[in-house]
C-alpha cells in the first residue's frame, strides 16, 4: 500500500511513523509536517530523526501549514508531548541536512503512483490546502483515514471536542466534503489503543533496530502525562498508531457509514456529529467511523513490527 502521512509529531505520531516505516506492506511515499503537537519546524525535524533512525532519509518531508485557516495562532500540547514533541528525546535543529519540499510537490507523488492512500494525524489544515489547491489530482487519492473526532464521549481539549478537529474544524469539514472516501478514527475509540510501560519494556528488549532506545523514554513520558489527566491509568493512548494500524488492517476494524459534520465555531466548535439514533450503515455515506477494533491483534501486530530488524 502507497501512503502519504501528514502528521505533527508528537509522541503518538512518532510510534505511527515508525510502525509505517517498519510495516512490510506499506511503502511511505512522503511525510508533510505541520503544525498541531509542535511547530511545524519542529514537527519536521522530528520527523527526519525517525527517518533518519529508520535509514529512510530518502523519504520526502513537505512543508505544511503553521495555523489553521482562522488565522489564530497555533496552541501546542508541551505537558502532553513535551517542548520538542516527542517526549524527553531532543533533537537539536540542524542535526540533519534535508530539504523540506514544496507542498506542490505531493500532487507529483500522486499523480506517479496508482492508488494512493492517506492517512491525517493532525490538524486538519494541510490536507484541506491540497484539496483548495488542486481538486483534481486530490481526486485521484483513493482513501484518506483521519484520526479525530470524538462520539459519545467527553473530548480531550474541551468537554466536548478532539484536538486535531478542534484545531482546524473549517479544514475538516472540507476534507469531509471532498474526500472521496474518508475513515475516521475517533478519540472514543483510540483511546482504548493503550500501551503500558511494560509493553515499551518488551519492545525494547526484543528490538533488533535502531528504534529500540527510544520505545522506552517515550511510552513512559506519555504514560506520566496521562497519569496526571487519568489517575491510576496504566499506560496512554497511542491514537496516531491506531489509525495507521486502522490502515494496515481494516478487517480488524468495526466501522458505522454516517455522514459526519464538524462544528466551526461557538463553545462545541470542534464536536463531531453524527446521527447514531439507527445504528445501521447508511449506504449512501463516504464516511466511515470507527466504532471498534480487535485490541489483542493490534497489542501483536504492533510488537511484531516494531521489533523488526532494519
Ligand atoms: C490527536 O492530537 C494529538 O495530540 C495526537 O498526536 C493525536 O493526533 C489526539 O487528539
Ligand atoms: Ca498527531
Amino acid at each position: 500500500m502507497k501512503l502519504l502521512i501528514f502528521c505533527d509529531p508528537g509522541i503518538d505520531d512518532a510510534l505511527a511513523l515508525i510502525y509505517a516505516l517498519l510495516h512490510p506492506e506499506i511503502e511511505v511515499l512522503g511525510l508533510v509536517c505541520s503544525y498541531g503537537n509542535v511547530d511545524k519546524i519542529t514537527a519536521a525535524n522530528n520527523a527526519a530523526h525517525i527517518l533518519q533512525l529508520a535509514g529512510r532519509m530518502d523519504i520526502p518531508i513537505f512543508n505544511g501549514a503553521e495555523m489553521p485557516v482562522s488565522g489564530e495562532l497555533a496552541n501546542y500540547y508541551p505537558e502532553i508531548h513535551g517542548e520538542d514533541g516527542i517526549g524527553p528525546i531532543k533533537v537539536k535543529k540542524g542535526t540533519y541536512q534535508f530539504r523540506i519540499h514544496n507542498l506542490g510537490e505531493v500532487f507529483d507523488i500522486i499523480n506517479r503512483n496508482k492508488d494512493v492512500v492517506i492517512a491525517d494525524l493532525g490538524r486538519s489544515t494541510t490536507l484541506a490546502a491540497c484539496f483548495l489547491l488542486n481538486r483534481e489530482v486530490m481526486g485521484k487519492v483513493k482513501e484518506l483515514h483521519l484520526m479525530g473526532g470524538a462520539f459519545m464521549v467527553p473530548g480531550n481539549v474541551t468537554p466536548v471536542a478532539e484536538a486535531n478537529f478542534f484545531g482546524d474544524p473549517t479544514s475538516t469539514n472540507l476534507l469531509l466534503s471532498h474526500g472521496k472516501k474518508v475513515f475516521l478514527t475517533p478519540l472514543n475509540v483510540t483511546q482504548k489503543a493503550i500501551i503500558t510501560n511494560e509493553y515499551g519494556e518488551a519492545l525494547e528488549y526484543y528490538s533488533k533496530n535502531r528504534f529500540k532506545d527510544i520505545y522506552i523514554p517515550i511510552i513512559k513520558f506519555y504514560a506520566k502525562a496521562y497519569s496526571k489527566l487519568v489517575p491510576g491509568m496504566d499506560g496512554a493512548p497511542f491514537h496516531d498508531l491506531l489509525t495507521i494500524y486502522s490502515v494496515a488492517h481494516p478487517q480488524r476494524m468495526q466501522y458505522l457509514a454516517k455522514k459526519v459534520h464538524v462544528v466551526v465555531e461557538g463553545k462545541t466548535r470542534g464536536k463531531s456529529f453524527a446521527d447514531f439514533r439507527h445504528m445501521d450503515s447508511d449506504d449512501e455515506s463516504k464516511h466511515h467511523i470507527a466504532l471498534g477494533f480487535d485490541y489483542e491483534h493490534f497489542l501483536q501486530e504492533i510488537f511484531q513490527n516494531l521489533t523488526r530488524p532494519i
